[in-house]
């Protein structure tokens, strides 16, 4: 029987804790890993939901509580200490790519949201066969997780990098790097 721990295995290799805090860009990339590391392993709980629920279940209950915390961060450390300095530091083309990106998060904000009220109704299904659906609901949303939050990452690694290290000054970084660390309730 698969444990929770082997669901939860990530393939990045990443530390979970690994922290790239005083460098913020390289800290947004660390991030991005770990977060597909989530995304892969939301797309292999599907497989357990039927034969082993209990551990399913608690491994999405470890997945969504790592949105909520360490997604929710990255998500402000975006669009609070790096997207702000971009734009005005960049021109308007630049703006409107960061406006997609913002859309982005906003839609899988939603997603996840809808994943949580997937996870609350197999946390309260009576043992047996899963309701009707559920597990065809589980797997729609994550397919559609997966494909908004993989393609946000990959333009965010190719335009939001490279746009940061050829616009933002050392004090723009020093300053988005106190900020974040700050977000996170560590000195500055
Ligand atoms: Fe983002
Ligand atoms: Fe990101």
């Amino acid at each position: 029987m698969i444990q929770a721990d082997t669901l939860l295995r990530p393939a990045s290799g990443l530390p979970p804790g690994a922290s790239t805090l005083d460098s913020p860009l390289d800290h947004l990339l660390a991030c991005h890993r770990r977060i597909e590391d989530k995304l892969d392993i939301l797309q292999r709980i599907s497989a357990h939901l039927e034969s082993n629920r209990a551990e399913a279940v608690r491994a999405l209950s470890a997945c969504n509580h790592f949105f909520d915390t360490n997604g929710a961060l990255h998500t402000l450390d975006e669009e609070l200490s790096v997207f702000p300095r971009l734009r005005a530091a960049g021109g308007s083309d630049d703006s409107e790519f960061l406006a997609g990106l913002e859309h982005d998060h906003q839609l899988a904000g939603e997603l996840h949201r809808e994943l949580k009220q997937i996870a609350q109704e197999l946390e309260g299904a009576p043992a047996g066969p899963l309701p009707p659906l559920l597990a065809e609901r589980y797997a729609t949303v994550v397919a559609r997780l997966n494909e908004v939050y993989r393609k946000h990452i990959a333009a965010e690694d190719r335009t939001v990098i490279e746009l940061g290290r050829r616009l933002l000054t050392d004090d723009d970084l020093r300053a988005a790097a106190q900020e974040m660390r700050r977000r996170r309730g560590l000195a500055g």
